[in-house]
């Protein structure tokens, strides 16, 4: 059978299983997440405090330090913009936070959510590709026990690239926020409306790490 080797295809996010799951967030789509998704919900988070995880190089703490009193961001890996180094799956004692948001790697997804139920006061996020939803496994483990209070889908493609931020391009993988929020038990679904264009600032893609 002939290989489909259209550049949509070709930059689906499929990784071997021991990969640090390298693909940074546009800061548009966690922008959108703030203003279309959290804040509708909550209100203002501006006396809040957050923790980003797996950080990678900041792409997703940056933007978020422009809605939260404070962000935490840490890493497994060092990408050399000094986050903290911290295996967040590692059971240990941590400082409780208000929020959790972050974009988990995909094959540590759900123990990420799991830790992040444990430790997030009011709520967290995760971007996951939306194929996500799907999965019986998935479905009785998770959903069925700790289902979001949110599901917001894109309707804009958000392309994640491994290694660095791409401000062009384009990608065949769809993803969604999932939102916990505390008492919020009944899931929701939401749109997120076209915004990256509004929501995106060409600085955005100056800040890459050497
Ligand atoms: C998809 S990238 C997310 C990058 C960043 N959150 C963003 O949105 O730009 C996944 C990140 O998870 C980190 N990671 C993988 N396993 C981890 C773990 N057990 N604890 C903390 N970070 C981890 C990887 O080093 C990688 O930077």
């Amino acid at each position: 059978m002939a290989q489909n080797t259209s550049s949509a295809v070709m930059q689906q996010r499929s990784e071997p299983n021991d990969s640090l799951d390298d693909f940074p967030t546009p800061p548009w789509a966690t922008r959108a997440l703030l203003k279309h998704v959290i804040m509708p919900m909550t209100g203002p988070v501006s006396d809040q405090s957050c923790w980003e995880p797996a950080c990678n190089r900041g792409h997703m703490a940056r933007p978020l330090g422009e809605f939260f009193r404070e962000v935490v961001a840490s890493d497994v890996h060092d990408y050399g913009t000094g986050h903290v180094i911290l295996d967040f799956l590692f059971p240990g004692d941590v400082r409780k936070v208000d929020w959790i948001i972050t974009n988990p790697p995909f094959r540590l997804a759900q123990q990420f959510i799991d830790r992040s139920s444990q430790i997030a006061r009011h709520g967290f996020a995760m971007i996951v590709r939306s194929a996500f939803l799907e999965g019986v496994g998935r479905f009785n483990g998770l959903f069925s026990v700790n289902p979001p209070s949110i599901i917001a889908q894109f309707t804009e493609r958000v392309v994640m690239v491994k290694g660095r931020l791409e401000p062009k391009g384009s990608t065949a993988t769809a993803y969604c926020w999932l939102v916990w929020i505390d008492g919020e038990t009944d899931t929701r679904f939401q749109w997120i409306p076209p915004c990256r264009k509004r929501l995106e600032r060409p600085e955005d893609y100056q800040t890459e790490a050497a």
